[in-house]
């Protein structure tokens, strides 16, 4: 994949899809979405970069309106409770972001009837007559997800309104077999006919084409020919109103009780949460958002989502973007393919799921990502289990990372708790070690850059396993016998590659980075930060200065990557079974 060329103002604006505030989160959203863009962020921040990391809670559309009534709450209490609880998830899974806002606000609102009537005084909004669906019971109009029946392409009985859950295929609600209300569950359901508004993409093709054109040279292989495809008869014109009430106001005085459709608002939402972290930083240029980052040539946007979102950014984000000229339209969208349960989909209302808040208070954070990572699913669907997990974390962090920096440093420790000399860490600086570290901390940094997160992630691990090699080898706990300093200086230099490891791993699994390096007295989280980051970018010789006078080690290792029992990998897989049975 190309990389473009760089100058010194670039920046990056990086985007996180915006959960719907609707249910609680899987490991499928993490793999798919936020840990991936949560590495490419905190690795480009820690380059000396300039990046963004944007999010925040999707909070409109029929489904969250269905489970807010089925709760009984209000929509505004409904959104901002799952709001507030997948923030608190985030934190738990150390997931950055620099602002995480909400659609539901004044703010978003405000930005999305900019973007309506630019896209209007454009000429690219205009009404059709159209016909939809209402209850004759209950009166409502049933659009999306409020009718459900049976697919007249599958055959499947339980169909939404917008899409087939079992063949996939987007819906046109007036065709469903026995469709039935989701309100009150009637059955006595016909087509009226009603105005709805449409953004006309079929008249923005040629521009868009051009544009789609020039990304086939970054997007991934399984993203650009698959927006192709969808491309083939060219671009569909969409509805982009609702008769609801939720959601954001069509802004025309003839367009009473109409609501924009959910995804119309959900992607300007990256935009209004940037405006609003400005705002909030003290900003005084009110356009700083657009002029600095969206519509700033130099600020690269890359979108991650998962593959079910590849139409909304691949196709009619970045239609609205270009013709509103509010933005500029994405440079990459590394969409991720789905992260399964034992090879089946993530499913709460069958049970099949694993609850991540559960997850993360049982094995803890560096265990999940660590197992998230090492099998995202960037090129093919993949699968998570708990004795994956077991199996991953026991059979290679615990015993590559874990076990090298205990064995090392707990010696360091016991053997010369006043320290060691200056001396005794020259070797690293004159090892082929440092070398191969070097290459392999380049080649981290490459594959971060282009989105290839879980090789990445092998390529610290090699670099892992080349210390423990070294390590191994040399067995100071034998050399000490008879030549002590010779043992001083095998555990002098191997604690410097186990420094180098410590910063490295910090994209990946911040709480593991932080504890490597604290035993050396560096925190990325205090003034001795810039030391840890000149190691990550790669300048080895900053270490000199740490032990020109020797050093002590500042805290003992604790044990870093506790393993997992045989019998967690039970109870789990227990629970599992008991929700499946349960529902
Ligand atoms: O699929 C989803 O979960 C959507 N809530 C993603 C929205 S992404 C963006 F466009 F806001
Ligand atoms: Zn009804």
């Amino acid at each position: 994949m190309a990389t473009e060329s760089m100058s010194s103002s670039k920046k990056y604006l990086v985007t996180s899809a915006l959960p719907y505030a609707n249910g609680p989160l899987h490991f499928g959203h993490l793999a798919g979405v936020y840990l991936p863009a949560d590495v490419y962020t905190r690795h480009l921040k820690m380059m000396g970069k300039t990046a963004i990391h944007i999010s925040g809670s999707d909070e409109h559309g029929v489904a969250i309106m269905l489970n807010a009534n089925k709760a009984g709450v209000a929509y505004q209490e409904y959104v901002d409770s799952w709001h507030k609880e997948h923030k608190e998830l985030f934190d738990q899974f150390k997931v950055e972001f620099d602002f995480f806002g909400q659609t539901s606000s004044d703010y978003h609102e405000k930005e999305v009837i900019e973007w309506f009537h630019a896209l209007n005084d454009k000429g690219l909004i205009e009404t059709k007559e159209t016909q939809q669906l209402q209850c004759q019971d209950c009166h409502s109009h049933l659009p999306d997800r409020f009718v459900s029946g049976t697919c007249y392409e599958c055959g499947y009985e339980n169909a939404r309104g917008d899409e087939c859950p079992n063949c996939g295929i987007l819906i046109d609600p007036i065709r469903l077999l026995k469709p039935q209300c989701q309100i009150c569950t009637s059955h006595n359901i016909s087509p009226v006919n009603v105005t709805q508004y449409y953004l006309m993409l079929s008249k923005f093709e040629s521009e868009f084409n051009s544009w789609l054109e020039g990304r086939e040279v970054v997007w991934r292989n399984t993203v650009f020919p698959f927006v192709k495809a969808l491309c083939k008869d060219g671009l569909q014109d969409r509805a982009i109103s609702r008769d609801l009430d939720w959601g954001i106001d069509v802004p025309l005085a003839e367009a009473r009780g109409k609501k924009l459709y959910v995804w119309f608002d959900a992607p300007i939402g990256y935009v209004s949460n940037t405006k609003k972290m400005l705002e909030q930083s003290g900003e005084t240029d009110p356009d700083a958002y657009l002029k600095d980052w969206w519509q700033n040539k130099d600020a690269e946007i890359v979108h991650f989502i998962g593959k079910d979102n590849i139409i909304f950014h691949c196709i009619i984000f970045p239609c609205m973007s270009m013709a509103s000229q509010r933005a500029l339209p994405a440079y990459d969208v590394p969409a991720n393919q789905y992260l399964n349960l034992e090879g089946k989909q993530f499913s709460k209302s069958s049970g099949w799921y694993v609850d991540a808040k559960e997850a993360i208070d049982t094995v803890g954070a560096d265990a999940l990502r660590y197992y998230l990572l090492s099998i995202l699913p960037e090129t093919s669907d993949s699968s998570f289990t708990w004795s994956g997990l077991q199996a991953r974390l026991n059979g290679e962090l615990a015993n590559n990372i874990g076990n090298l920096v205990s064995r090392c440093l707990k010696f360091w420790a016991k053997k010369w708790p006043e320290g060691l000399k200056a001396e005794h860490f020259q070797g690293f600086f004159d090892s082929d070690i440092y070398k191969r570290l070097q290459e392999l901390n380049r080649q981290q940094h490459h594959l971060i850059e282009e989105k290839h997160i879980r090789r990445a992630l092998e390529s610290y691990m090699l670099a892992g396993h080349e210390v423990n090699g070294h390590f191994t080898e040399l067995a100071p706990w034998a050399s000490f016998k008879t030549d002590p300093d010779s043992a001083a200086k095998t555990i002098g230099e191997t604690s410097l590659m186990i420094l180098v490891l410590g910063a490295m791993a910090r994209p990946f699994l911040p709480d593991l980075s932080e504890k490597i390096c604290k035993c050396f007295g560096l925190s990325f989280d205090d003034n001795t930060s810039t030391t840890l980051e000149s190691i990550y970018r790669g300048d080895f010789d900053k270490i000199k200065d740490l032990v020109k006078e020797g050093l002590s080690l500042a805290e003992s290792p604790q044990i870093l990557v506790p393993k997992i029992e045989d019998h967690l990998v039970e109870e789990m897989n227990e629970k599992l079974k008991a929700k499946t049975s349960e529902s």
